[in-house]
C-alpha cells in the first residue's frame, strides 16, 4: 500500500508519520510538504532512514505537480494534514490560507478522485483532518459535536471549513470514499513555537514577557499530540466511510490558568524561585474575532472506534517541557532559521 501524508514535516504530521512507519511495515509512506517555515525535516530525523519511507518536496497548490505525483505512485490512501495552521498569521495574511487549505485540499481532492488505485479496498480512502476551530464559539457552557453547525469566525477556521466541506462534496457528487475528523488544541514535543503553548516554554526559558491576549480567560481544550496520532490511525483504518469524528482531550483550560501552570512547573524544572516565571505574564492586546471558548464531544469517537485520550494533561505538559529542554538545539535552529536553510538547501 502506498499511502500519502501531507504535511508531514510539521507539528502533528511528524507524529503520524512516526507511528505509521513503526505499526505498518506494509506501507510505503509518502510525506509530501512543501518546507514552508512550518516544516522541518527535523522533526523525522529518527526515521528518515527507513526503507519504508519517502519524502516528496512539493507544493499541494500546483496542481501539475500533485497529478504527476499521484500518477507516478498510485497513492491507496491519503492522510492530509499539509496546511497553514497559525489564526494570527490568518488575521494577517487571509489569502495564503485560502491558497494551501482551500485550493490546494481540492487539487488532492481531483488527483485522488481521478488517478488513484482503481483498486479500492477497505482503507483506500481519503482522510482530512481537520479542527475544531470549524464550529466558531462556544459561551461558557455545552460541547461541539458532530452536528453542530459551522460557524467560522477567524480567516483559518473559514479556509478548514470551506476544506471540509469540499471533501464532503466530493463524497456526495463523485462518491469518493472520505473521513473527516475535527480535533482541538494540540501540543507535545516539535510545536512550533508561535502557538501559546511552545512559545511561552521558549519566552520562559529566555526571560521574555508572556503576551496573553486580552483578559486570558478564553478557553481551549487540549490533547497531548502522540493521543491524536493514535485518533488518526484509528480512524484510517477503521472510521467509516463519509463519516465526521470530533476528538478532544476532555481537558478544558482558561488560558491564564494554562499560562500559570506552565510557569510553576517550569520554575521547578529550570530550577528558579517559585513565583519567577509568573512575573513574565504580560496582559497584551486582545486578538481580533476571538473565540471565548472550544469544547469537544468526544463520545462518538469513543463509542464506536474505542478512543479515549491515555495522557493526562499534567503528564503531557511536563513531557512536552521536558522534550524542549532537552533539545535545545532544536528550539535553537527553528529561533534562528538555521532548520530552513540545511533543508530547504537540500531539496532544492
Ligand atoms: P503545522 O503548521 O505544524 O504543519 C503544517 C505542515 O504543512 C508544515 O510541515 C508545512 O510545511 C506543510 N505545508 C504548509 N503549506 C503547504 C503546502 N502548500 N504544500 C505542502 N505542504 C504544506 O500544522 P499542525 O499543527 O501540524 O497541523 C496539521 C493539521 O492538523 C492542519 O491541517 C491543522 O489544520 C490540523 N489541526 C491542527 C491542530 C493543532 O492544534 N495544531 C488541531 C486540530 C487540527
Ligand atoms: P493558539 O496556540 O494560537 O491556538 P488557537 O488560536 O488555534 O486556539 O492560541 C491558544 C490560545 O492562546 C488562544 O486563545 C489565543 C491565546 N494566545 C495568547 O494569549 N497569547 C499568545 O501569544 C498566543 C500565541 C495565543
Amino acid at each position: 500500500m502506498n499511502i500519502l501524508i501531507t504535511g508531514g514535516a510539521g507539528f502533528i504530521g511528524s507524529h503520524v508519520i512516526r507511528r505509521f512507519l513503526k505499526r505498518y511495515s506494509n506501507y510505503t509512506i509518502f510525506n509530501l510538504d512543501a518546507l514552508t517555515y512550518a516544516g522541518n525535516l527535523e522533526n523525522l530525523k529518527d526515521i528518515e532512514e527507513s526503507k519504508n519511507y519517502k519524502f516528496l518536496k512539493g507544493d499541494i497548490v500546483d496542481a501539475g505537480f500533485i497529478n504527476k505525483i499521484f500518477e507516478q505512485y498510485e497513492f491507496d490512501g491519503v492522510i492530509h494534514l499539509a496546511a497553514e495552521s497559525h489564526v494570527d498569521r490568518s488575521i494577517e495574511d487571509p489569502l495564503a490560507f485560502v491558497r494551501t487549505n482551500v485550493i490546494g485540499t481540492v487539487n488532492l481532492l481531483n488527483a485522488f478522485k481521478d488517478i488513484s488505485s482503481n483498486d479500492r479496498s477497505s482503507k483506500s480512502r481519503f482522510y482530512h483532518v481537520s479542527t475544531d476551530e470549524v464550529y466558531g464559539s462556544l459561551g461558557e457552557t455545552g460541547l461541539f459535536t458532530e452536528e453542530t453547525s459551522y460557524d467560522p469566525n477567524s480567516p483559518y477556521s473559514a479556509s478548514k471549513a470551506s476544506s471540509d466541506h469540499f471533501v464532503r462534496s466530493y463524497g456526495e457528487t463523485y462518491g469518493l470514499p472520505y473521513v473527516i475528523t475535527n480535533c482541538s488544541n494540540n501540543y507535545g514535543p516539535n510545536h512550533f513555537p508561535e502557538k501559546l503553548i511552545p512559545l511561552f516554554i521558549h519566552n520562559i526559558i529566555e526571560n521574555k514577557p508572556l503576551p496573553v491576549y486580552g483578559d486570558g480567560k478564553y478557553t481551549r481544550d487540549w490533547l497531548f499530540v502522540e493521543d491524536h496520532a493514535v485518533a488518526i490511525d484509528l480512524v484510517f483504518h477503521e472510521g467509516k466511510n463519509h463519516e465526521t469524528y470530533n476528538i478532544g482531550g476532555f481537558n478544558e483550560w482558561q488560558n491564564i490558568e494554562l499560562v500559570k501552570l506552565l510557569c510553576k512547573q517550569m520554575d521547578r524544572k529550570l530550577g528558579r524561585a517559585k513565583g519567577t516565571s509568573e512575573k513574565l505574564i504580560s496582559y497584551v492586546k486582545d486578538r481580533p474575532g476571538h473565540d471565548l471558548r472550544y469544547a469537544i464531544d468526544a463520545g462518538k469517537i469513543n463509542r464506536e472506534l474505542g478512543w479515549k485520550p491515555s495522557v493526562t494533561f499534567e503528564e503531557g505538559l511536563e513531557r512536552t517541557i521536558d522534550w524542549y529542554l532537552n533539545n535545545a538545539q532544536w528550539l535553537k535552529n527553528v529561533t534562528s532559521g538555521a532548520y530552513q536553510e540545511y533543508y530547504n538547501k537540500m531539496y532544492s
